[in-house]
């Protein structure tokens, strides 16, 4: 089986799935692998109420019969959701979907937050690009004061954010992530730091690996 392959993703998708229970209030990712998540989870048949973390994968869940309510919750029982780079010390990058910052939300609401990914998203070291959410209001100034900041030719998010990528090198995530959160203007980064993650599935060819990074 080729490396990053869709059945890598679905194989990925249905081990988290597994860990879901009935009566769970369940986060809901973005993005191709999680598109494996929601029919494993439906033909779980359980009784869930599930948050989304964009209008396609609420559309797509409500179509396979899940019930997605509103964020109105301060706690959820489990997070699951996709990433575009892991390291080897657990970091995240997020938000190739431009749903970073809802994604990042309904993490740290989650008691325990699992990460599916194919065999291409683990990496040696995180390298740009790394999504960034602006304010609309101001953008410029942030744009100049980021320095190393590209655009993205996408629609402004639900949330009314620019949607924008971090081109400049790195080697400390720690450090870009503080650097980002520090910049005003900055409504948030995809940059997931290891104690926000929980467990991560990697599938590599038949086989799924599973990490414990920071149990909750
Ligand atoms: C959405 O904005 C992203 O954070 C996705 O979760 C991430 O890009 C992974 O997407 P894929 O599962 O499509 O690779």
């Amino acid at each position: 089986m080729p490396a990053g392959t869709e059945e890598e993703k679905q194989r990925a998708a249905i081990a988290a799935a597994a860990l879901v229970e009935d009566g769970m209030t369940v986060g809901l990712g973005t993005g191709s692998t999680v598109a494996y998540l929601l029919p494993a989870l439906a033909a779980r048949d359980l009784s869930l109420r599930c948050v989304a973390t964009s209008p396609q994968t609420e559309w797509a869940a409500l179509q396979l019969g899940l019930r997605v309510e509103p964020f109105t919750v301060a706690h959820l029982d489990i997070a699951i959701d996709g990433a575009d780079q892991i390291s080897p010390e657990g970091w995240l990058v997020k938000g190739a979907g431009a749903a970073h910052t809802r994604e990042k939300l309904v993490a740290a609401t989650a008691e325990r937050f699992v990460v599916i990914a194919d065999s291409t998203k683990p990496v040696r070291a995180l390298h740009p690009p790394i999504p960034l959410e602006l304010l609309a209001f101001g953008l410029e100034s942030t744009l100049a004061r980021l320095g190393t900041v590209q655009r993205r030719g996408v629609p402004i998010s639900p949330d009314g954010g620019v949607i924008a990528d971090f081109i400049g090198e790195f080697s400390d995530p720690a450090d870009l992530a503080r650097r980002l959160e520090s910049t005003p203007g900055m409504v948030d980064h995809g940059l997931f730091p290891p104690d926000m993650v929980s467990i991560i599935f990697v599938a590599q060819g038949q086989s799924v690996e599973r990490r414990d990074v920071s149990p909750r």
